[in-house]
């Protein structure tokens, strides 16, 4: 059994007249531990194949397993608890609760969870601290910088120990060498046993990875190496 595992996918989105064939037939398999880029041309998909893999949309036809269950068909309510607990999601511009400081951001998922205050405070110090942003806990989304807030938001999609971290253009919105800190930050959760799959318009964040999948309207081809 792998970590993932996509039969036969094909995802439709029809505007007015016009039909686009976002995901075409896809099937593949993604073990637990393997650092995988999604890469291609805007509008090949990406995002689409990201999305469904975090549970944000499904599939018209095909099946997804995640650790072996078939979530397709789990009910809403099973799905949003699978990827509360199970899936953790970055985006290009953060997706941080405004009015909420960075602890409070991070300890959502606990709190959905419902965690008990005294460990969660516990478990927030210690995400805070693995991102490098203790000082920064009583600090608002907007009273930090752009890798300030993916720091917080990586602490927070990875506070339930996800089985899989997905990322969506993680370092789009971020100056080079933010973007290159961000990188790091992932990859070092990835070296710590955590499922990373990322997609990137970046060939050399693409090479970084150990395995590439490649959308091309709505087609995948796999590339390792
Ligand atoms: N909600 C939607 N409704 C209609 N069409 C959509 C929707 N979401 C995506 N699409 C279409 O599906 C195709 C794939 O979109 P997707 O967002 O997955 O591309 P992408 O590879 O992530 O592109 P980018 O690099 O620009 O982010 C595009 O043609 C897009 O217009
Ligand atoms: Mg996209």
């Amino acid at each position: 059994m792998s970590l993932i595992e996509l039969d036969a996918i094909t995802r439709t989105f029809t505007l007015g007249a016009a039909t686009v064939n976002a995901l075409r037939n896809i099937t593949v398999a993604i073990e637990a531990g393997e650092y995988v880029a999604i890469m291609g041309a805007s509008g090949s998909g990406k995002s689409t194949l990201l999305n469904l893999l975090g549970l944000l949309d499904h599939p018209d036809s095909g099946h997804y397993r995640l650790e072996g269950r078939d979530v397709t068909t789990l009910s809403a309510d099973e799905q949003a608890a699978l990827r509360r607990d199970r899936i953790g999601f970055v985006f290009q511009s953060f997706h941080l609760v405004p009015r909420l400081t960075a602890a409070e951001n991070v300890a959502l998922p606990l709190v959905l969870a419902g965690v008990a205050p005294e460990l969660r405070r516990q478990r927030v110090a210690e995400a805070l601290g693995k991102v490098g942003l203790s000082e920064r806990a009583d600090h608002r989304p907007d009273e930090l910088s752009g890798g300030q807030r993916q720091r917080i938001a990586i602490a927070r999609a990875t506070i339930m120990r996800p089985a899989v971290l997905l990322a969506d253009e993680p370092t789009g919105n971020l100056d080079r060498h933010t973007g290159a800190e961000v990188t790091e930050l992932l990859e070092a959760l990835n070296t710590a046993g955590a499922t990373l799959i990322i997609v990137t318009h970046d060939p050399a964040l693409g090479q970084r990875a150990r395995r590439r999948l490649m959308m091309e309207d709505g087609v995948l081809s796999d590339e390792r190496g």
